[in-house]
């Protein structure tokens, strides 16, 4: 393991996962980078998110989403896509994963690892971005899938300018 040099001047670590990267994205975004997530950690994580994408209950899309939320104490928690026959109650899989970590007592969101059975990442949903702002406003979100590609992007390049907390205030 190494260090890439970003365009800004920061080093990030370097990793396969982090040279499978699309040049754009590894030259993008600033500040608290999702880049810097440890190998070991989004291992662990990226596992956790697969692992519980199995649980989805997706009979209407058939798409199983799994997530995993590190809490800023350090903690684990997991959460798939839950659908319904009404559709528009069925929750995502990001929004799952935070709740669970809500309704542990910890209320600080480090990093989100999104899973979709896919052959590239794909980002999280509007109302998702909307949630993880609440929890984890430095949050970073990492969208892994079945290809070797990962997407990693801070809150604030999936939703600038966001309405939160502080305006209310
Ligand atoms: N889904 C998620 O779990 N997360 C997202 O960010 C986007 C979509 C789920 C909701 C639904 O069960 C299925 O994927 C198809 O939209």
């Amino acid at each position: 393991m190494g260090v890439i040099v970003r365009t800004d001047g920061t080093l990030a670590i370097r990793s396969e996962e982090v040279l499978a990267m699309p040049r754009s994205l590894v030259a993008s975004g600033s500040g608290n980078s999702a880049r810097d997530v440890p190998v070991a950690t989004l291992k662990k994580l990226k596992g956790a998110a697969r692992a519980v994408a199995k649980h989805a209950y997706c009979p209407y899309s058939g798409f199983s989403v799994g997530a995993a939320a590190l809490s800023t104490k350090g903690e684990t928690f997991t959460g798939c896509n839950v659908e319904n026959a009404s559709y528009g109650l069925t929750i995502c899989a990001e929004r799952s994963a935070i709740f669970q970590m809500i309704a542990r007592a910890h209320t600080a969101l480090s990093v989100l690892v999104i899973y979709t059975p896919t052959p590239t990442p794909w980002a999280p949903c509007g109302a998702c971005r909307q949630v993880i702002a609440e929890f984890g406003p430095e949050a970073r979100v990492i969208s892994v899938c079945d290809g070797p590609e990962i997407l990693r992007l801070s809150l604030a390049e999936l939703l600038p300018h966001a309405f939160g907390p502080h305006n209310l205030k």
